[in-house]
């Protein structure tokens, strides 16, 4: 699968640039598991795996503000959860949706802010490249139905599906995992009416990778532009290496990227915004400044 210029971070000060010449496929590992500790010593179902416990916060629902009996503001504390997921923590490149990713933290967050403010309520979430299954989760709390989807390899989709059980206490929404390939844009019949009834489409971390990125941005393309209006989150972390070309660090796979939507926005009818990430964070993690935050709305 890696494309002639994979990247990836096997740290936060190193990031690798791997070229698709005949060189062993490099072992990579998320930078968060470093930075936290989510450790558990509870037993995995698959032999190899881990299974971690991220803490996060969840408000209530500030939309509706609660009286006491004196008529006073009621102001709840957030509750402390958990999402327990079983993942790898190392893997090779073609394998990396086996363990969990900072972007899967941005957008957590912003479900929760987008949640408890009431702007998932009734709506269909879509989510490309879930990996573990753990923003879906988040996205279950407030939405209507969650369509979790990843590319069928190493087990991908049955690692969500465990991971569903393990959280189906938080999950309220009508929950599906369906395989999603950005190389295979021949839907079935039931991905193809769960599109068209998608109102927000999510992407956690899907941009590492030239050849996943061009296909990701044909799948988005062709995605947003099926009726009715639609909203993509996607957040990605730039990651940079130094090169000798430029002289300087640059963020290639995110320049990639930018080229690419670029090609893409021109002459559609897309609203699009890089976010400022000034909503809280609910999660425990460490929000770098490489993180960034995309919306991209049909009209
Ligand atoms: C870095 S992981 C991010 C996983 C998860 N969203 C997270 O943030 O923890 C990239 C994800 O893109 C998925 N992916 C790679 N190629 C794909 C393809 N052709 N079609 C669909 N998903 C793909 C991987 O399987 C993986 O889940």
């Amino acid at each position: 699968m890696p494309g002639p210029s994979s990247l990836i971070s096997v740290s936060n000060k190193f990031t690798f640039v791997l070229r698709a010449v005949k060189m062993p496929e490099l072992t990579v590992t998320s930078e968060i598991y470093g930075e936290y500790n989510y450790n558990t010593k509870i037993t995995p179902l698959i032999e190899g795996n881990v299974i971690s416990e991220f803490p996060f916060l969840l408000p209530k629902n500030y939309h509706k503000p609660q009286y006491d009996d004196d008529e006073d503001l009621d102001i709840e504390r957030p509750k402390k959860e958990v999402i327990k997921i079983e993942h790898s923590s190392k893997t090779k490149l073609a394998l990396v949706g086996l363990q969990v990713w900072r972007g899967a933290f941005l957008i957590g967050d912003l479900l929760i802010y987008l949640g408890v403010k009431g702007a998932l309520k009734e709506k269909t979430i879509l989510e490309l490249g879930a990996g573990t299954g753990l923003t879906s989760f988040i996205a279950g709390i407030y939405a209507k139905k969650v369509i979790c989807t990843d590319i069928n390899l190493g087990g991908i989709l049955d690692l969500i599906k465990l991971n569903t059980k393990y959280n189906e206490k938080l999950i309220k929404a009508e929950f599906r995992v369906d395989a999603l390939d950005f190389t295979n844009m021949a839907w079935s019949q039931q991905l193809s009416k769960d599109i068209r009834d998608t109102d927000i489409i999510i992407a956690a971390d899907v941009v590492y990778d030239d050849d996943v990125t061009a296909a990701f941005v044909a799948t988005v393309q062709k995605i947003l532009n099926t009726n009715s209006p639609k909203t993509l989150y996607m957040a990605l972390e730039k990651r940079y290496v130094f090169t000798i070309e430029h002289m300087d660090s640059v963020a290639p796979c995110y320049e990639t990227f930018l080229s690419l939507l670029d090609k893409v926005k021109n002459g559609s009818n897309w609203t699009v915004e890089q976010m400022t990430l000034d909503f809280p964070e609910y999660f425990t993690y460490d929000r770098v400044k490489e993180l960034v935050l995309w919306k991209i709305s049909s009209a």
